[in-house]
């Protein structure tokens, strides 16, 4: 969702804020990232520990995020500089991560809306018309992100899409849509997910999601669960430091941050309820990984009365998402160049989404249009190592750098206070004090030690 330009304007109402904080996390992080990361690690067992991870890291640090925005009024390399009590500044560097972290992100994230924009107009064309086996979407999947002109060009598309949101000139219409279209997605899924658990053999895919194997849990399970609880939250790169500078100060940031959390993750369930008994019914416990979503989806729209419009609909909404998350991605690194290097608004929305542009082209090719970006050559594809250096590693050590920051340098009574006082301020101090930071650092060192992260 768009947030009021980076001069200084402010959300006109908490549920404008709410809806924008809400637009950034609910993404493709829910939809693509969620499900495929927890058929990946193991099903039950991932999601107990990333719902841990929301609780436990995720919403103190979307507080901390929140209450040193709104502190400052700054975008994350100015808040860290204006709350930093120290000479040098030094803080400021962590803003520094963020901004060139959202950078990161974005140039993955751009290709993989790029291809919800490919389904989109295959749906439109009547491609799913009369149903698709996992088999048949398997190949067209396969097919639309092996072809280099159509995932360079679609990730052009939504860079390009993005840049004229942020840039300033349709974000109130975008702001206006979002507020009645994401009541509209939600509900959608409902729905998929209501037809999804009835399907013959859906019980196969419940306990998948719902009853645990912990022997499946590796280390490497445990940093992607508490990378996916950060990505889905936009937390660690400072996205919620921005959105938290243009929130007027008679909000009371504690009301506002846990109910994104709650909507977040609800939809990431949701979209686990929708997928897993899906593949399972469709006997297609084979597919996986980044494709999971996109093989899968088209294998229950003919299962739904108007099931074409169904899917129109489904891949138009999961573009608005992704939109409304890429709008705030931007605009960190927008926000940076505006308030810290004195750009004009302009020249920054099209510097850096050109330069992000050009980031995103390996990882565009790397999905089978070119050799030697691919997973046969680095081990990874080019696209996935972007998304577990940026989406895993850089936020996991973000995060624990702000809850450092917030309980040990601001210091934790500035923060409660600016967050209009709180009745568990205290828990809340103890969290950033102690639990997000020894927890991070634990899970990353143990990863990293291990070069178990890849
Ligand atoms: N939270 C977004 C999603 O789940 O799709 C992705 C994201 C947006 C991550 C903004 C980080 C961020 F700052």
């Amino acid at each position: 969702m768009s947030a009021p330009s980076a001069q200084g304007g402010k959300f006109g109402s908490r549920m404008g804020f709410i809806f924008a904080a809400a637009g950034s996390a609910i993404g493709l992080g829910n939809i693509w990232r969620f499900p495929y990361t927890t058929g990946e690690y193991g099903g039950a067992a991932f999601v107990l520990v990333y719902i841990g991870f929301v609780v436990l890291i995720g919403v103190p640090v979307l507080l901390a995020e929140l209450s040193i925005g709104r502190a400052s009024g700054k975008n994350p390399v100015g808040a860290f500089a204006a709350l930093d009590p120290g000479e040098k500044k030094r803080w400021s560097l962590v803003g520094g991560l963020g901004v060139l972290t959202g950078f990161g992100i974005l140039s993955f994230y751009a290709v993989i809306a790029g291809w919800t924009v490919s389904f989109l107009i295959r749906a439109l064309s009547g491609t799913f018309a009369g149903g698709m086996t996992p088999e048949q979407s398997g190949e067209l999947f396969t097919d639309i992100i092996a072809s280099p002109g159509e995932t360079v060009g679609m990730s052009a598309v939504f860079l390009l899409l993005t840049a004229l949101v942020v840039r300033g000139g349709v974000s109130g219409g975008i702001e206006r849509a979002a507020k009645i279209l994401m009541p509209v997605f939600f509900l959608m899924l409902v729905i998929l997910a209501g037809r999804a658990v009835t399907l013959p053999g859906a019980d196969a895919g419940l306990r998948f999601l719902f009853a645990p194997d912990f022997s499946k849990l590796t280390p490497a399970g445990v940093m992607s669960a508490l990378g996916q609880a950060l990505f889905s939250l936009s937390l660690g790169m400072g996205a919620m430091i921005t959105y938290g500078s243009y929130l007027q100060k008679k909000e009371r940031l504690p009301v506002a941050g846990i109910s994104v959390a709650i909507f977040d993750t609800l939809i990431a369930i949701l979209a686990g309820l929708i997928i897993f008994p899906a593949l399972f019914s469709a006997g297609a416990t084979g597919a996986k990984g980044p494709g999971l979503v996109f093989v899968v989806m088209p294998a229950i729209f003919d299962k739904l009365p108007a099931g074409q419009a169904f899917g129109v609909a489904f891949y138009a909404l999961l573009a608005v998402a992704a939109l409304t998350s890429t709008m705030s991605l931007l605009e960190v690194v927008v926000a940076y160049f505006v308030g810290q290097r004195g750009w004009s608004r302009e020249k920054a929305v099209w510097v850096v989404s050109g330069a992000c542009f050009l980031m995103a082209v390996p990882s565009a090719l790397s999905q089978g249009a070119v050799d030697g970006l691919g997973a046969d050559v680095l081990g990874e594809s080019f696209l996935d190592i972007m998304n577990i250096l940026w989406g895993n590693v850089a936020l996991g050590l973000g995060a624990l750098l702000i809850a450092v920051f917030a309980g040990w340098r601001w210091g934790v009574n500035k923060a409660v206070e600016e967050m209009g006082g709180m009745p568990g301020g205290a828990l809340w101090g103890i969290a950033v004090k102690y639990v997000c930071p020894i927890g991070i650092a634990v899970i990353m060192i143990y990863s990293l030690v291990n070069w178990e992260f890849l």
